[in-house]
């Protein structure tokens, strides 16, 4: 039995992809391709350029495939462009995981393991977070996630469909093997940018707002290596083959680190002093937000391998340097293609 992939060649899908290529379960990938790249997805793997939310494309992959499980990675992931363009998120992530669900239904697929975000809880009042906090969002990306959490909830309860919901809090690092990592264009995410500017690619990095009720005045998240998450993934599908009921779960480590202290370890890792400065804060975002953990662990047997921000940052620089030394390989690439065909 197969297990269908979307957003496999994005970056939290693709290092999924190579957890099950590894593990030895047959994938298939859906993906539009619209942030993620065809090399990010293993050699040899098959790979589908097409829409999650295509219902005769998804309906003949799973009948082509006989895939019993779906991992629905396929969504937009910024907070702040939810926020100016509402729509595209609630299209993009609410009415095509609708259309998933159902093709779903319709061709008898018992697993679906949905990527869901902390962002359903906005601004809690209470930290760590427990599954059962209020789900206040905060963006409109938090609730195009909220909408399809509760969609899936009643397609699960009205149909034979057994479903895990993960809620992501920040994930960041990349393949400690050095094969994948996050390789968007024009990243929003902090670990990201400052590695960006540790490296010479931005001219700066900037901390939106300094004078959040926080002990240092910055936003505080849970960073969560994203071998660990993918490994959660791992655990929650056999959960679910083993017959095991539907959950809801937060991915997190329960610890939270501030703007600053992420600063702070990026040029240590890195060994390079990037300018910073204070810009005002941005829409949409809490002050504070980490996880609740215990469930995964206790229902899951979830066990973190990569759980420390030094670790993490490290990863994701050296996928950073890899990352430039293919952009320059292709660009290369490119160029000797051009003049060929010119000759
Ligand atoms: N930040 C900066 N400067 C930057 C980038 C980010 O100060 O250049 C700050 C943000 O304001 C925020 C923190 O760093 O306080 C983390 O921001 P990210 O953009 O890295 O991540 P978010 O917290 O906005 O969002 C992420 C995921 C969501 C998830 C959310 C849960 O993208 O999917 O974490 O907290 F819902």
């Amino acid at each position: 039995m197969t297990i269908l992939v979307t957003g496999g060649a994005g970056y939290i899908g693709s290092h999924m992809v190579l957890e099950l290529a590894d593990a030895g379960e047959p994938v298939v990938v859906l993906d539009n391709l619209s942030t993620g790249f065809a090399w990010a997805v293993g050699e040899g793997l098959p790979l589908v350029v097409g829409d999650s939310g295509d219902q005769a494309l998804v309906e003949r992959l799973i009948h082509q495939h006989q895939v019993d499980a779906i991992i629905h990675f396929a969504a937009s992931v910024v907070v702040p462009e939810s926020v100016n363009d509402p729509l595209r998120y609630y299209r993009n992530n609410t009415v095509n995981t609708r259309a998933l669900i159902e093709c779903a239904v319709k061709t008898g697929v018992r697993h679906f393991i949905f990527s869901s975000t902390a962002a359903v809880y906005g601004d809690p009042a209470k930290i760590p977070v427990p599954e059962t906090s209020p789900q206040q969002p905060m963006s409109p990306y938090g609730w195009s996630k909220l909408m399809s959490e509760v969609m899936l909830r009643d397609a699960g309860r009205a149909h034979d469909l057994h479903y895990m919901i993960l809620r992501y809090f920040n994930v960041a690092g990349a393949d400690p093997r050095g094969r994948a990592g996050q390789s968007s264009k024009d990243a929003t995410h902090l670990i990201k940018v400052a590695i960006e500017a540790a490296l010479g690619a931005r001219d700066k990095l900037q901390i939106f707002g300094a004078d959040y009720a926080t002990p240092d005045g910055t936003c505080i998240r849970d960073y969560i290596h994203v071998s660990d998450l993918v490994r959660a993934h791992s655990d929650a599908l056999r959960h679910l083959r083993s017959g095991a009921p539907s959950q809801t779960l937060n991915c997190g480590y329960g610890r939270g680190f501030s703007v600053r202290e992420v600063i702070d370890t990026v040029k240590r890792v890195s060994g390079v002093d990037f300018r910073v400065e204070i810009a005002p804060p941005r829409p949409g975002d809490p002050a504070r937000i980490v996880a609740d953990s215990a469930q995964a662990r206790a229902v899951l047997g979830w066990q973190p391998h990569y759980d420390d921000l030094s670790t993490i940052v490290t990863h994701a620089l050296g996928w950073e340097r890899e990352l430039t030394k293919r952009r320059a390989a292709y660009a290369d690439q490119a160029k000797r293609t051009a003049a060929g065909s010119k000759r």
